[in-house]
């Protein structure tokens, strides 16, 4: 077997990769079958795609699991994606600590059913050692949703004379993000040829570089991983300055 990421410059790899997931439902009706199927089938991508980027040496990953909006599929559905949740958490515990990575999460977690907070709570808990790839998992998740609540927070202190105005800042409104320990990252990858963020790390993803791809995420494998990173690194992140900069910096 070929080495999938023998193309990758593991010297200008992505710190942090955010991926949004899509494509499960129609990957599952294509073949027939209920929406659920590609859902449970999405589970095989992550394990890969988590390992992908563990032996690489990437050092953050960030998978949308579930937006805020997602609470507005039938409820068959969400009740299935959730009940999914808990028999993943429970099964990949082993696999996580074999690899050393730690799992985080985001978004509203508290308006997750109990079983999943709680299965979350202890699957993070027992992988809060790991010294390798950190997993965040976006659930009950929007931008839209986060900026909020730091809005509401920045505006409490503001108020209790906590901080001045002056103090505002882009970094201040960072650290009131859920993703505050974490940086932003640098690669987008969304599958299955929609082209939108989903109201997805919209402030994060500011300067990130999009990878869109027409494969669906239940066919992702590493080999796709290795494509994104390395259409990645085949692009110059210019920051607002001029491609002559860049150049004259990189010759420094
Ligand atoms: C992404 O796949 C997974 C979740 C949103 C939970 P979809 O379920 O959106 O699949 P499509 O886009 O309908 O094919
Ligand atoms: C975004 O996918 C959310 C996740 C991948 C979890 P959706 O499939 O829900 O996005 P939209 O609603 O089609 O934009
Ligand atoms: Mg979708």
């Amino acid at each position: 077997m070929t080495d999938w990421k023998k193309d990758i410059d593991l010297n200008k790899l992505p710190k942090h990769i955010a991926v949004i997931m899509d494509g499960n439902g129609r990957w599952a009706q294509q073949q027939g079958h209920l929406r659920i199927f590609g859902h449970e089938n999405g589970v095989k991508s992550v394990r890969e795609i988590a390992e992908g980027c563990a032996e690489l040496g990437v050092e953050y990953l960030t998978l949308y699991a579930f937006s805020t909006e997602n609470w507005n599929r039938p409820k068959d559905e969400v009740d299935a994606l959730m009940s999914l949740l808990v028999t993943t958490l429970k099964g990949e515990l082993e696999t996580l600590n074999k690899n050393k990575i730690r799992l985080h999460a985001i978004g509203n977690l508290k308006s997750l059913p109990e079983k999943c907070h709680e299965e979350l709570s202890e699957t993070i808990e027992k992988t809060k050692t790991n010294s390798g790839l950190n997993l965040i998992l976006a659930l009950s998740y929007s931008s839209y949703w986060e900026i909020t609540e730091a809005v509401k927070k920045i505006a409490t202190d503001y108020k209790n004379n906590t901080i001045q105005l002056d103090e505002i800042t882009s970094d201040l409104i960072s650290k009131h993000l859920n993703t505050a320990s974490f940086p932003n990252p640098e690669l987008m990858i969304r599958t299955s040829g929609e082209h939108r963020l989903s109201n997805y790390l919209l402030w994060q993803l500011a300067y990130a570089e999009f990878y869109f791809t027409e494969v669906l995420w239940p066919d992702f494998r590493k080999n796709h991983l290795a494509e994104a990173i390395y259409d990645y690194q085949n692009r110059e992140r210019r920051f607002g300055k001029t491609s002559e900069q860049i150049a004259a910096e990189q010759t420094q």
